[in-house]
């Protein structure tokens, strides 16, 4: 048993299949989910419209490439651990703050509800959502790290019970 890595078996491997597969399932659609993701963005909470620059063109592409990269990544968390870090920090000098995140969960998974119709079952869902608070709470730590925050274990706690909620349904 491997017990040499602190984020070995957070995922199962059929959350990782089900993810990677229906990933695969919007690639070829992939910017226009990610126009129907900001577009969702934006309704759900227009104050962050401000905060993304004018070429939303090259941000779908950004995003879409380094999901891809993530998605992929799952096999392996530790390889993609620190670039996951590196992006956290950015955020916050972005200004993204860490309620913003399930805000961005809430859009993602509408926007994966959208694009795969009925293969967007319940256990697609619950692995989405396990994932996105994966590299959701990574990005948040390494964020308040950056940034010498002591409260780090509450504010991700708050934030991750918010995102389990859109598991759950209570934001539908
Ligand atoms: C798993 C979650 C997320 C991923 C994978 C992700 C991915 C990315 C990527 C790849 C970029 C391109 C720039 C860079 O690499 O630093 C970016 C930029 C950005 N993201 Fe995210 N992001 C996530 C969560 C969020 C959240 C929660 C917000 C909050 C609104 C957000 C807002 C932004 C903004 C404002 C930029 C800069 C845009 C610009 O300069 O025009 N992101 N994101």
């Amino acid at each position: 048993m491997s017990n040499d890595s602190d984020t070995d078996e957070l995922l199962t491997n059929e959350q990782i299949h089900l993810v990677q597969s229906t990933f695969a399932m919007v690639e070829p659609i992939a910017d226009d989910a990610a126009v129907m993701f900001y577009d969702r963005l934006f309704e759900l909470d227009p104050s962050l419209k401000s905060l993304f620059s004018d070429d939303m063109a090259a941000q779908r592409k950004a995003l879409m490439s380094t999901l891809k990269v993530a998605v992929k990544g799952l096999t392996d968390l530790d390889s993609i651990v620190p670039a996951v870090q590196q992006l956290g920090a950015r955020h916050s000098s972005y200004g993204v703050k860490d309620e913003d995140y399930s805000t961005v969960a809430q859009a993602l998974l509408w926007t994966l509800e959208q694009g795969l119709g009925a293969e967007f079952t319940e256990k697609v869902q619950a692995a989405w959502t396990e994932v996105y608070m994966l590299l959701a709470g990574i990005m948040i730590d390494a964020a308040q790290s950056a940034a010498g925050t002591t409260e780090s274990q509450n504010q991700e706690g708050a934030m991750l019970q918010q995102v389990s909620n859109v598991e759950t349904g209570q934001f539908k």
